[in-house]
């Protein structure tokens, strides 16, 4: 019966999850969503200067989807990345900006070095007791720490129900998660070190349905399911979702959350 696939190994570690990206960079850097230009405006606007000229430091740069933008609004980026197969994609899709191995943790970057230090869906993969004192040092005073992530935008039904079936196959709640992640502004520093400023961008972008399921299949909960439970999955989705998007282009929406905190 379709949609009635469950994963039946118990969810791997976060720190399995957090590597989990190496195997599978090219199909992550050719599937994943970007984000849009008023994320970068927002980004300029809250940061208090123009991120042309402007040092970031793009952490957690995976295949270098942030990194291009921020590159492409003349920002001297330098990026960091912890996973050896992210890394390797990165260095082939963007030659031009330099990349160093490390990770948000225990940042490979001299003292007040940036004027911005960036992480796109990353954050998370930290640990704040580290990561926070690691952004102060690594700023200059003034400079700004921004994080975002790209979240589904769940009031929308057919984005709701898909949630509901990947919450099924995971034993989640994943619509309350992804709820509960429109206030991260707790989670990001619990030692309210740091003081966010937060902004909700909304966007959407029309993609082939087989980038959209390849898309969801580059998260790191699918990628560490055994492949067979992992295609029953997406056969199902896709005959769900042919239901909605008959011509087979499906309209992918999501709200970025921003946030941002300046520096004293
Ligand atoms: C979801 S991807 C985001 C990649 C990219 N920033 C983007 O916007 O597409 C998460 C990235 O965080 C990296 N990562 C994992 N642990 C990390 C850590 N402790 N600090 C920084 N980055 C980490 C992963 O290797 C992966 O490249």
């Amino acid at each position: 019966m379709v949609g009635m696939t469950t994963r039946e190994a118990p969810l791997p570690s976060a720190a399995a999850r957090a590597r989990s990206f190496d195997a599978a960079a090219a199909q992550y850097g050719a599937n994943r969503p970007s984000y849009p230009p008023a994320l970068l405006d927002a980004l300029e606007e809250l940061s208090g200067r123009p991120l042309a000229g402007a040092r970031a430091v793009d952490v957690g740069a995976g295949t270098g989807i942030a990194s291009r933008l921020l590159h492409e609004r003349g920002a001297r980026v330098l990026a960091v990345e912890p996973g050896a197969g992210m890394a390797a994609e990165f260095r082939r899709t963007l030659p031009d900006v330099p990349l160093v191995r490390g990770d948000g943790n225990a940042l490979p970057v001299a003292d007040a070095h940036a004027d911005l230090l960036t992480y796109a869906q990353s954050w998370h993969w930290t640990d704040p007791a580290r990561s926070v004192p690691e952004a102060l040092r690594v700023l200059r005073p003034g400079g700004a720490l921004a994080l975002w992530w790209n979240t589904d935008a769940v009031d929308i039904a057919w984005i709701s129900e898909a949630a509901d079936r990947s919450g099924r196959f995971f034993g989640l709640d994943i619509p309350a998660e992804k709820r509960k992640a429109a206030d991260r502004t707790g989670q990001a520093d619990p030692s309210g070190r740091l003081d966010f400023e937060r902004r909700v961008v909304r966007w959407s972008r029309r993609v082939p349905l087989d980038v959209h399921l390849a898309n969801i299949a580059s998260h790191s909960a699918f990628l560490l399911t055994p492949q067979d439970e992992r295609t029953a999955f997406m056969t199902e989705e896709r005959a769900h979702l042919l239901k909605v998007f008959p011509d087979g282009v499906v309209e992918e929406t999501y709200d970025v959350y921003l946030l941002v905190a300046v520096t004293p």
